[in-house]
């Protein structure tokens, strides 16, 4: 989603606003757009699309910008109004001399629009960012102080913001402030940056203050000072950013979604190397404080999430429930935060996220957290705002996720549930010996087992190519790989946008049936285990039907060539541990079949990697 950068100091700011717009870029962006203050003027340049197109608009007037030490940048994911130069950041006030980043919504821009323009405020754009130019103006014009001014009009707003200002008369000055969406400021030798995400100021600083909510920062290239906005001063606490400087190469892969499928055996590899050494050794999670008191009184859990991390919750409660005996309800955090929900002390709430920063599941965490329960955050950003928050975290260490498509980071997510799984077990008395030891023992063995499916990715790429032409999929499971089955629907809808269902096979005849004919591609997940025949059967109702049969399987059963077109095999593996092995296919199918059909790969449109906005 939007992506905000800040720069003053005495580097060249043109430089740094887009080199960190471009380290932003992943997150998905339809337009960008920069303000600098050059030779006490400021010049502002945006344009739709792709970052490419601003630096091209940018090109013939760069020998003037160069000299320019302070500017602000954005890169926007459209949200009020179409993704149109006009409508991309920064915005300005009707006299030019306010410059406003934004990320969030202004919920009531409607209103102070509608005030701002009876006192003769001219709007640009349909955007509800614009309010925000406008009032700080109107506030400027009264206190002639900036930061007074910010403060003033954050006062009127609703909703979630993260805004980097300049002012034309203030020199020297960019002003940062924040309620519900990221922003910190980084702090360099005689200069600092602002951030909406780590990536963009790396290169340059380790150190950074995180802005916290309603507070103010007022940023001069030798000064930073921070209150909050009823004026009570804030000593920065800065502190080191838990990142090396972010490379973001694709290492010779075509698109960053391939590099990070194939990234998969090593993150599992790190994660058990952290966590847990051998199939006899116990799991250790270190930033799990739940105790055996915690677990006599806890009568369930709740888990919140959305998109692919919610697939991986799912895996979660089966393994939970499994394991642990104890009852695990899931829910999209979307309809979770607009509903009485029944959480308690009693309640544990696991939020998975991989960004850490998803507005719905961070609301329905702070939701559950004033009730009482205890709050653990699975996910890939330890620095994020839903870890900064939580009472137990599990940063599950999949490395930076670029492709908006999540790939590695769902992996890696799963992988936590297991080990939580086994700790909450270990800890509550219920394991079963044989079968977490074998449970162990089949997770050291995934990294051999997903190399061997990568090694014959060129045969998935060959089925790709077959079915490319397709407009719909069907994706059937049951039990654990139920969630495989959505997953691998997700994946291919994202990214070549044809359209595709994940569905528990024991449904398809309850309604879905009537849809198959010989135009209709069913992919069949049939890992062996406790509903391998079941969803046989219900594949051959659908090939009853003339649809056309694809099956990913373990199993080694012949007969299946006569039941299935084409047959994607992997290595054998526990039913228990499958949805880990059988996904690799199916993110491979959707990426292969994404790339026959040119698409957008890792960008694709109208996604966002991180989605601020509930
Ligand atoms: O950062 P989060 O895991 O909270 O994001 C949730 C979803 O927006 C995300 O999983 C989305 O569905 C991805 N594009 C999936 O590939």
């Amino acid at each position: 989603m939007c992506g905000i950068v800040g720069y003053i100091g005495k580097g060249c700011a043109l430089d740094i606003l887009l080199n960190g717009l471009s380290k932003q870029e992943y997150r998905g962006y339809d337009s960008a757009g920069v303000a600098l203050m050059v030779n006490d003027k400021i010049e502002v340049f945006k344009e739709e699309g792709k970052l490419i197109n601003l630096r091209n608009k940018i090109k013939p007037h760069a020998s003037k910008l160069l000299s320019s030490h302070s500017g602000i940048g954005h890169i926007r994911w459209a949200t009020h109004g179409a993704p149109t130069t006009l409508n991309a950041h920064p915005h300005q006030s009707t006299c030019g001399k306010v410059v406003v980043v934004h990320n969030g919504i202004i919920e009531n821009f409607k209103e102070l629009k509608e005030e701002l323009e009876k006192c003769g405020c001219k709007f640009k754009s349909q955007t509800d960012t614009e309010v925000v130019a406008h009032l700080v103006a109107q506030e400027f014009a009264k206190v002639k102080n900036l930061t007074e001014a910010v403060c003033l009009a954050t006062k009127r707003l609703e909703g979630s913001y993260a805004l980097c200002i300049m002012h034309q008369d203030v020199k020297d000055t960019v002003v940062a402030t924040k309620r519900n969406a990221p922003l910190l400021v980084g702090v360099g030798d005689g200069e600092y940056f602002v951030a909406s995400d780590v990536p963009a100021i790396i290169e340059y600083t380790k150190k950074a203050v995180y802005l916290e909510d309603n507070q103010v920062a007022t940023i001069h290239s030798d000064f930073l000072g921070i209150m909050d906005v009823e004026h009570n001063i804030i000593t920065p606490h800065i502190e080191v950013l838990p990142w090396e400087s972010v490379s973001l190469s694709k290492m010779g892969y075509k698109h960053f979604m391939l590099k990070e499928i194939h990234e998969q055996p090593d993150i599992i590899r790190n994660i058990l190397a952290d966590k847990l050494h051998s199939s006899d050794s116990d799991v250790t999670l270190d930033g799990v404080n739940i105790d055996k008191v915690m677990l006599k009184h806890l009568n369930r859990i709740q888990v919140v999430a959305c998109g692919t991390s919610l697939h991986a919750a799912i895996i979660g409660k089966y393994i939970i429930e499994t394991l642990c005996d104890i009852a695990v309800d899931i829910e999209p955090s979307s309809e979770y935060i607009y509903r009485k929900t029944l959480t308690d002390k009693n309640t544990l709430v696991i939020g998975v996220s991989q960004s850490g920063e998803t507005a719905d599941t961070l609301t329905a965490v702070r939701q559950s957290k004033k009730r009482g329960s205890h709050i653990l955050i699975i996910t890939n950003r330890p620095d994020s705002t839903m870890a900064r928050e939580a009472d137990s975290l599990i940063p599950v260490n999949a490395g930076i996720e670029v492709s908006v498509a999540a790939t590695k980071s769902y992996i890696a997510q799963v992988m936590s549930f297991y080990l939580l799984a086994i700790h909450i077990a270990q800890l509550k008395g219920t394991v079963d010996e044989s079968l977490t030891a074998a449970l162990k023992h089949e997770l050291i063995m995934l990294p051999m087992k997903i190399e061997s499916i990568l090694s014959h990715k060129e045969q998935i790429a060959e089925i790709a190519k077959i079915y490319s032409g397709f407009k719909n999929f069907v994706f059937i499971a049951r039990g654990i790989n139920y969630a495989t089955a959505l997953e691998g629907a997700l994946k291919l809808k994202e990214i070549s946008y044809i359209n595709a269902t994940g569905y528990p096979a024991g449904e398809l005849k309850h309604g879905p049936i009537a849809m198959l004919d010989e135009t209709m591609p069913v992919l069949s997940i049939l890992m062996t285990g406790s509903v391998y025949d079941k969803i046989l059967s219900n594949s051959e109702e659908a090939k009853a039907r003339n649809a056309r049969m694809i099956a990913l399987t373990d199993s080694e059963d012949e007969k299946l060539d006569e039941l299935f077109e084409h047959i994607m095999r992997v290595p054998q593996v526990h039913e228990l541990v499958s949805p880990i092995i059988a996904i690799v296919p199916l993110q491979l199918l959707a990426y292969y079949i994404a790339e026959y059909l040119g698409k957008d790969v890792d960008q694709p449109r109208n996604l966002a990697k991180s989605v601020t906005v509930e």
